[in-house]
């Protein structure tokens, strides 16, 4: 049997998803899934550097053929698997045709191996990001409430949709005050995709801010490892229940 992708993009940058593909994977881990986080941000892979981790594999050497996803993965303390990328090298930012298809044929590979993937994608719409996001089983388009935010959202859906017609996608609201604002956020998309893409988006989950986010990342340990309980740990425990449910 094959897994299921769950990949992570937002259009605008720095709203959370590496954050939230790492404490997404956590808390389905914690659930008791085994779970591959593969960062996909080929321009400025970081989820290294969130975790704590020095990689001696990573992707690009999927890649080019010098070793297997398996080989590549390592395990986290926190319970999951990591497929590295690498960052500023260039070997990834630039993905042509052929390279593309050797991702795809990774990422069946990751499927293969692990029954939940967590694709943590760059920010923006390039062909690439485009290409990871058709290529998931679920879309999570992650938003906080700037407008700046909304709309690059809004342009991820409307371009997946053409992309991957009937694909499931659903919205993420990251930073909220509170669940009422986030939900506020959501509504004001939904509309939007009711009138102008002629059907509305679904609600994956609120995720509020919880000034214990920037700390853990400071210290480059996962959220749910060190503030197990925090609101943010709670509602992406929330989140991956949601998204177990689905399955
Ligand atoms: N729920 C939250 N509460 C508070 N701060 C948050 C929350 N989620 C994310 N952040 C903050 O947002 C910053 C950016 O997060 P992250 O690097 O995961 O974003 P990104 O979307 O992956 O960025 P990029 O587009 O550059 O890849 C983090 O350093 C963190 O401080
Ligand atoms: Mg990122």
């Amino acid at each position: 049997m094959s897994g299921r992708i769950i990949a992570i993009a937002s259009g605008k940058g720095g709203v959370g998803k590496t954050w939230l593909s790492i404490s997404l994977s956590q808390a389905l881990a914690r659930e008791g899934e085994r779970v591959l986080l593969v960062d996909g941000d080929f321009g400025l892979a970081n989820a290294d550097v969130q975790l704590g981790l020095d990689p001696r594999r990573d992707l690009a050497d999927v890649l080019t053929g010098r070793c297997t996803v398996a080989e590549a993965a390592v395990a986290h303390a926190a319970g999951f698997d990591v497929l590295p990328g690498r960052s500023g090298s260039g070997a990834l930012a630039a993905l042509d045709g052929a390279g593309m298809n050797r991702l795809l044929v990774a990422l069946d590979e990751a499927r293969m191996g692990w029954p939940l993937v967590v694709l943590d994608l760059g920010a923006g719409l390039d062909p690439s990001v485009r290409r990871l996001a058709a290529s998931a089983e679920t879309l999570l388009v992650v938003a906080t409430d700037e407008p700046t935010s909304l709309t690059d959202a809004y342009a991820v859906l409307k371009l997946h949709r053409r992309d991957a017609p009937g694909a499931d996608a659903r919205l993420v609201v990251n930073q909220a005050q509170d669940r009422t604002s986030g939900e506020r956020t959501w509504a004001t998309l939904n509309r939007a995709c009711e009138g102008f893409l002629g059907a509305g988006v679904a609600l994956a989950g609120v995720i509020r801010r919880d000034a214990k986010v920037p700390e853990s990342i400071r210290r480059q340990t996962p959220l749910l490892t060190r503030h197990p309980g925090s609101t943010a740990a709670q509602d992406v425990e929330a989140l991956a229940r949601g998204l177990l449910a689905l399955a």
